[in-house]
């Protein structure tokens, strides 16, 4: 790999945020802001140091579970907080570092290649804007930076400059290792600030250059306004992958995919669905209004209106409006309308009517319900499980089926007698 090194910062509390997990932990499309910030970076390195401090614990095990491969180092952010204080502890291997601010969900392998072919002694990533509130500001001098301020420490006539930092960095190692001890914390937040490594290497003669980059991957996410905006970015990629690769999207900008969610052959998703976690659909359609989490759906068809719950396998079959399928396997099976299925298995051929209920649940534990081939569940029935239906048995609408195995080829029913009292209405409301 590059000769290269990554440090990401993720050790602050992100106050701004409001909220009592830790800013990084934040999700965008499904997986956390610093999932998507490592998974770019160890596509660049195999050396990634991520910084870590506040909620440290939570912060390692949610990335070290999906990259076992990454280095923690832990930021003594009591006496040293700040950007710079996060840097202290962290010893780099290769000669270039790039440290990338924890907060940017959205920088992607190849927008980080821009810092990695030049000779500069420090690169800077900066974009300008029209409102560049929060950020802190460039001052570049004859294609050169001077220094960053940040916006609590800017004077007036900073606070109008418009280039402003990203937060992406290449330094040469030596240089973070002169620098970062003499950083001070004189400033308005009391903190160590990576960005004043700029002004301190700058009297000292050395070259600093910006390196124009695009919002579009560079955002920083520091408030829930913020984290918002940059999943609509996020989201739009997603789906445009998928377009790419054959998927139909009607409306697509109503329609939610996360991150770790597969397509494969033609799918058809209709405007305003909801796919998430590690689903996979296959040559499948999944209609208006519907919700597919963590779930297999192949050679099927979903909803409007349906609700695909975690853990289910969903094989030929036909799901329609107001169906909530969890944790079953379905395979060849129509379920037309207004039914639960949970903890099911249900097997070829079989119908199952409106209003069918699996009661899986006790209070206490959950049951399996289990339906061979070519059964026709009438509507309106409750299974109560455990229960086993066996192939080719009809079972009768209104039916209350409770624990049992129904025997291959049998009608159950249980409904009390109709009977008709004649005249009865003109007996009560009287005649009109
Ligand atoms: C920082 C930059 C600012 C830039 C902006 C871009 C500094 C001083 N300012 O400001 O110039 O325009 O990013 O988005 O660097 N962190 C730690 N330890 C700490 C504090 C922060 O690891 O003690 C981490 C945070 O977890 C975060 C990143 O550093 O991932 C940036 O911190 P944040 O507080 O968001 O800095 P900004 O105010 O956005
Ligand atoms: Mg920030």
């Amino acid at each position: 790999m590059n000769n290269i090194s990554i440090v990401i910062l993720a050790a602050g509390k992100g106050s701004r945020m409001k909220s009592p997990k830790a800013k990084v932990l934040h999700n965008i499309s499904g997986k956390p802001m610093l999932y998507h910030i490592t998974k770019e970076s160890l596509h660049v390195s195999d050396d990634v140091t991520i910084v870590v401090a506040h909620q440290k614990d939570a912060v390692i095990a949610e990335i070290s579970k999906d990259f076992p491969d990454v280095t923690f180092v832990v930021q003594d952010d009591v006496n040293f907080p700040g950007t710079g204080g996060a840097m202290k502890n962290v010893t780099a291997k290769n000669e270039k570092v790039l440290v990338l601010n924890g907060d940017m969900p959205l920088i992607t392998a190849d927008a980080l290649q821009g810092f990695l072919d030049t000779n500069a002694d420090i690169v800077l990533s900066i974009f300008d804007l029209v409102d560049p509130s929060g950020y802190g500001r460039v001052k570049i001098e004859n294609g050169e930076v001077s220094y960053i301020v940040e916006q609590k420490d800017a004077s007036k006539d900073e606070l109008c400059i418009t280039h402003v930092n990203a937060g992406i960095y290449a330094f040469k190692k030596e240089i973070l290792e002169k620098y970062i001890p003499k950083l001070s914390n004189a400033n308005a937040q009391n903190e160590y600030y990576l960005t004043d490594v700029i002004k301190m290497a700058k009297d000292d003669g050395l070259l600093i250059k910006p390196l124009l980059v695009d919002e579009e991957h560079f955002k920083g996410v520091n408030s829930k306004i913020d984290l918002a905006a940059s999943e609509v970015i996020m989201q739009n990629r997603i789906r445009n992958k998928w377009m790419a690769e054959g998927v139909i999207m009607n409306l697509p900008e109503t329609i939610f995919i996360e991150e770790g969610v597969v397509f494969e052959g033609e799918c058809i998703v209709e405007n305003n669905c909801r796919i998430t976690g590690k689903s996979l659909v296959k040559n499948s359609i999944i209609k208006s209004s519907s919700v597919v989490e963590d779930s297999v759906v192949i050679d099927s068809d979903i909803g409007p209106l349906a609700h695909i719950r975690p853990a289910s396998h969903i094989e030929a079959t036909h799901i329609g409006n107001f169906v909530e399928v969890k944790k079953s396997t379905l395979k060849g099976v129509k379920a037309g309308h207004l039914s639960y299925l949970g903890d099911a298995q249900i097997d070829e051929g079989t119908n199952i009517g409106a209003g069918t209920i699996t009661c899986n649940y006790d209070g206490v534990k959950k049951y399996k319900t289990i339906i061979g081939k070519n059964v026709f569940v009438g509507s309106d029935t409750q299974l109560v499980a455990p229960v086993i239906i066996e192939d080719d048995v009809m079972i009768a609408a209104g039916t209350t089926v409770t624990s049992a195995t129904v025997p291959k080829g049998s009608l159950v029913i249980s409904r009390t007698k109709m009977k008709f009292l004649e005249g009865f209405y003109y007996k009560f409301f009287g005649k009109k």
